[in-house]
């Protein structure tokens, strides 16, 4: 049955980890993927999560069936989070919201949901953008093209050639938009050019799709790092947005994350609803209790909030600082280059512009591990490893 089945090629960020896993150099760092350690390189689990969880074993909840949008109190949560506590669409029944597998079963939900009702089945995306991006809208049925986000001679946001690439997409198609700290590059529009983007968008008649996966991250405050979302729905726009947990609560695989599709009226919202049912029910039935308990609990509780927040704020700091460390190790070492571009980025990722035959001798001559793009996370650093590190990336780039 299965001899004409070839192998495939291992994943691009996760195939990363793989390749560590079996490394035996005692130095080795997983620069891979996008997963907080602590400055011990240990995986994070914050003090709200923990807390939460032992209320919900405490409480002795059933196992019952959820609802095809998920655990009924965690969406209106996780919408007041991306939208704003004072938010005049969700106050006018506008958005409709479900529960989903994280921020990559959001995308894909909101990816066939794109295919089934918007005419044109063709969505834009940012080049580069996160890897799985492309197979997830492929495999949602739609066309995907690139419009150019990062320039590389400048290494910074290629807003000329953004707007004149979305001047070129056809009326009625669909852009890819990083809400946030913008993955892989560390590169996100300034909020003037995101006021740019907004009018122009509009003009051009294209639905955003929001990824906000990484809400939080990028300043260290979940209002800030709204800016973009919030503004453009100001402005009129109706949007896809797809949230994760993943990171900003550490819930990486308990797999929490929400669509949110914002609509023109609480009677487009139920048609639109009952359409997300009909795509989610066959694909998982519904999505999993457990990770929305804990995310409901700590966005409805305010000391839990309060905890949750200031852990936010302290994963943030730390990356902030590691990328600090990091460039003042590469000035150490003698490095002539210039990094300035390491603290310039924001988020969890440092795109280091390096090529790769110098991503391949890192993690062959130092056992550094990291994506083929050169970017690296700077989660994966801390005060232990970050010498070393400076010594290595300096020594393929010298
Ligand atoms: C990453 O980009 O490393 C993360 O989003 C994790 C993943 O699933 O790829």
């Amino acid at each position: 049955w299965f001899k004409n089945v070839p192998s495939a090629p291992a994943d691009p960020i996760l195939g990363v980890t793989e390749a560590f896993k079996k490394d035996t150099n005692p130095n080795k760092i997983n620069l891979g993927v996008g997963a907080y350690r602590d400055d011990q390189g240990k995986p994070f689990v914050l003090r709200a999560v923990r807390e939460a969880e032992q209320q919900i074993v405490d409480a002795r909840l059933d196992k019952e069936y959820s609802t095809i949008t998920g655990v009924p109190e965690f969406s209106p949560l996780a919408a007041k989070l991306a939208f704003g506590e004072n938010s005049e669409v969700i106050r006018d029944g506008r958005v409709f919201t479900t529960q989903s597998i994280s921020g990559t079963g959001a995308l894909r939900i909101g990816g066939q949901f794109v295919e089934k009702f918007i005419q044109s089945k063709t969505l834009y995306y940012p080049t580069p953008t996160w890897a799985n991006h492309l197979p997830v809208f492929r495999n949602s049925g739609l066309t995907i093209l690139p419009y150019r986000y990062y320039n590389k001679s400048t290494l910074g946001f290629d807003a000329a050639g953004a707007l004149e690439d979305i001047s070129r997409m056809p009326e009625g198609s669909v852009i890819l938009l990083h809400a946030c700290a913008h993955n892989p590059t560390g590169v996100d529009p300034t909020k003037d050019q995101w006021k740019e983007l907004s009018r122009v968008l509009k003009d051009r008649k294209i639905l955003p799709f929001f990824d906000m996966a990484y809400q939080g991250f990028a300043s260290g405050d979940v209002d800030d790092d709204a800016f973009a979302l919030r503004y453009f729905i100001e402005q009129g726009h109706n949007v896809l947005v797809a949230q994760s947990f993943a990171k900003n609560m550490g819930l990486y695989g308990e797999r929490v994350g929400a669509l949110s599709i914002v609509c023109d009226s609480a009677e487009e919202v139920s048609r639109v609803g009952s359409q997300m049912k009909i795509i989610i029910r066959p694909m998982i039935s519904m999505p999993p209790l457990h990770g929305a308990r804990i995310a409901s609990r700590i966005l409805n509780d305010p000391s839990l909030k309060q905890s949750w927040l200031e852990d936010v704020k302290l994963m943030a700091d730390r990356i902030k600082s590691m990328r600090a460390a990091l460039k003042e190790g590469l000035k150490a070492e003698g490095s002539i280059r210039d990094w300035e571009h390491i603290t310039n980025q924001i988020g969890m990722f440092c795109f280091t512009g390096i090529t790769e035959e110098q991503v391949q001798k890192l993690i062959k001559n130092h056992s550094v591990y990291l994506t083929n793009d050169g970017r690296i996370s700077i989660s994966g650093i801390n005060t232990g490893n970050v010498g070393y590190l400076a010594k290595a990336l300096h020594d393929v780039t010298k």
